[in-house]
């Protein structure tokens, strides 16, 4: 953080000053008052839960300099019509004060966090990197992270995010990005969108934010990504996966719809793609510099257009090959629940990628989930996956095909809104897996109780609305494993 005086924010923000102008702010601004910390901003707001006014004062008592509020608190603050816009000016205040820092954005249906932490730990060896922790990617999350860098920081490597048109536009404007990653456009939140080519639209505001001298780095596999290469003043650079098979396409594009012409090698690829036995994946980097082996710490065939992409956005920035390789190999999951592998000490393998869940994260889990369940029963537990829109049935429907089609021994879905899936899974009839509704996460424990044996793997895997991620630690806590630390710092209210 850059050292402001109160003052300085009520200039920046066109707030009104309520404390004394010369007090300075040199901690990290937070919205979540158990974060608050000596020189810090507390900034109130209002959630569905609880209204962060309520806490100014405790803000205040853990060492926040003062509060920034809509309404009077009784502890020194700055007055704003709207926190966000506030935290938004703050940023960009910030950002124009650090002409030096090169700015990355990272945007896509699934993948964005993998990415950016992937990014992250490649860029920081080029030097002091700003990421956001978890998915802090939004109106909240984003200022915040930007609000983080200080005179020292060279590269902010940010998670763009959007629920409507305009929202990643807004976004750039607060840090106007010179690199911009676009991973893929999916089912997520394509209900709120009103379809894949409105997520395209908004996705793609990222891209309309580059200047010319900066570089859109775009999925060569997915059309509607490359599509975006006309919609960009920037140079454009492709990035894909050699072997097709090895990747998930998203469901939703037909062999048919890709034509020829888009077929081409992308120029930052993975070729020769292989899992070891926890799905982890090998591949060949292939740049125009040379190519190089690269093995990942993470878990299923589809983080490898993640990690290339992130190579993709390090070579921009100026790391070469043997660094991007060997970064690549060292990096670890740093974002917690997005397909985390245990293996039990009876030999049973838990999948917790209870993140979050849409038609293409679940396909890829799934997809992970028979991998690793060569030698034994595959398990699914599976919850709703929210904010599909009118596709909502049609997509768990598909989703339970997919899952009869691998071959699963046991399909659990948690709740009414999941049934469907059970309806598609049905729909192949040569499949003899066990299939059932349960109401909650005991429940489905309660299901595979005394029924695991060596060998077997079971995914856990909904929206975070469902908050499974307790029912596959408590698959590893009934079996003496350590479960590490429930709430990872970040994961709160941004997505
Ligand atoms: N390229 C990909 N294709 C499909 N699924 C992916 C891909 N990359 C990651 N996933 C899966 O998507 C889920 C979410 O991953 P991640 O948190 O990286 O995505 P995100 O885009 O940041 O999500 P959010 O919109 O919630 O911030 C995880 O289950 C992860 O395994
Ligand atoms: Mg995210």
């Amino acid at each position: 953080m850059i050292p402001l005086t109160l003052a300085q924010i009520a200039e920046i923000t066109g707030g009104q000053l309520r404390g004394d102008p010369g007090a300075v702010v040199t901690g990290e601004v937070v919205i979540d008052s158990r974060r608050a910390a000596p020189g810090g901003l507390f900034a109130a707001v209002a959630g569905e839960r609880a209204d962060g006014h309520d806490f100014a004062s405790a803000a205040v008592a853990a060492g926040a300099v003062a509060v920034l509020a809509t309404r009077p608190v009784p502890v020194p603050s700055v007055l704003v019509a709207d926190v966000p816009a506030a935290l938004a000016a703050l940023a960009r205040f910030v950002i124009d004060a650090l002409p030096a820092a090169a700015i990355a954005g990272i945007t896509g249906s699934s993948g964005k966090t993998t990415t950016k932490d992937l990014a992250a730990q490649l860029v920081e060896r080029l030097g002091p990197t700003i990421a956001p922790a978890g998915s802090f990617n939004n109106e909240f999350g984003h200022p915040l992270t930007v609000l983080r860098a200080d005179a020292a920081t060279r590269y902010l490597v940010l998670e763009l995010s959007a629920r409507g048109p305009g929202h990643i536009a807004y976004l750039c404007r607060i840090a106007p990005p010179r690199y911009g990653v676009v991973l893929n456009v999916g089912q997520a939140h394509a209900g709120e969108f009103g379809g894949l080519d409105q997520v395209a639209r908004a996705k793609g505001e990222l891209v309309e934010a580059l200047p010319a001298g900066g570089a859109a780095i775009l999925n060569a596999d997915d059309p509607r990504v490359l599509a975006m290469a006309t919609r960009t003043a920037a140079r454009v650079v492709t990035f894909g996966v050699d072997d097709r098979t090895a990747q998930i396409r998203p469901a939703q594009i037909r062999p048919a719809e890709i034509r020829p012409a888009e077929i081409r090698p992308a120029e930052i690829r993975a070729a020769d793609v292989r899992l070891d036995d926890l799905g982890r994946p090998s591949f060949t980097l292939l740049t125009p510099e040379g190519q190089a082996g690269v093995t990942l710490q993470l878990h299923g065939a589809h983080t490898v257009p993640d990690a290339v992409a992130a190579a993709a956005l390090a070579r921009e920035l100026g790391l070469g090959l043997a660094d991007i390789a060997d970064g690549l190999c060292a990096a670890v999951a740093r974002s917690r629940w997005r397909m985390e592998v245990h293996r039990r000490e009876d030999g049973v393998t838990v999948i917790n990628d209870a993140y979050n869940a849409n038609p293409e994260s679940v396909r890829a889990a799934l997809h992970a989930l028979r991998h690793l369940a060569q030698d034994g029963r595959g398990f699914a537990i599976l919850g709703h996956m929210a904010e599909l829109g009118e596709v909502s049935r049609a997509s768990h429907e598909d989703i339970g095909e997919f899952a009869a089609r691998a071959e699963l021994a046991g399909l659990i879905a948690v709740g009414e809104e999941a049934a469907p899936i059970l309806a598609g899974a049905r729909r192949v009839r040569s499949w003899t897996g066990e299939a059932l509704v349960v109401p909650d996460g005991t429940a489905a424990l309660d299901a595979l109780a005394n029924q695991l044996k060596p060998g077997d793997v079971v995914l856990v895997k909904a929206s975070r609305a469902a908050h499974l991620e307790g029912v596959a630690a408590d698959l590893l806590i009934s079996h003496g494993e350590a479960a590490r630390s429930p709430v990872p710092p970040g994961e709160g209210a941004a997505r």
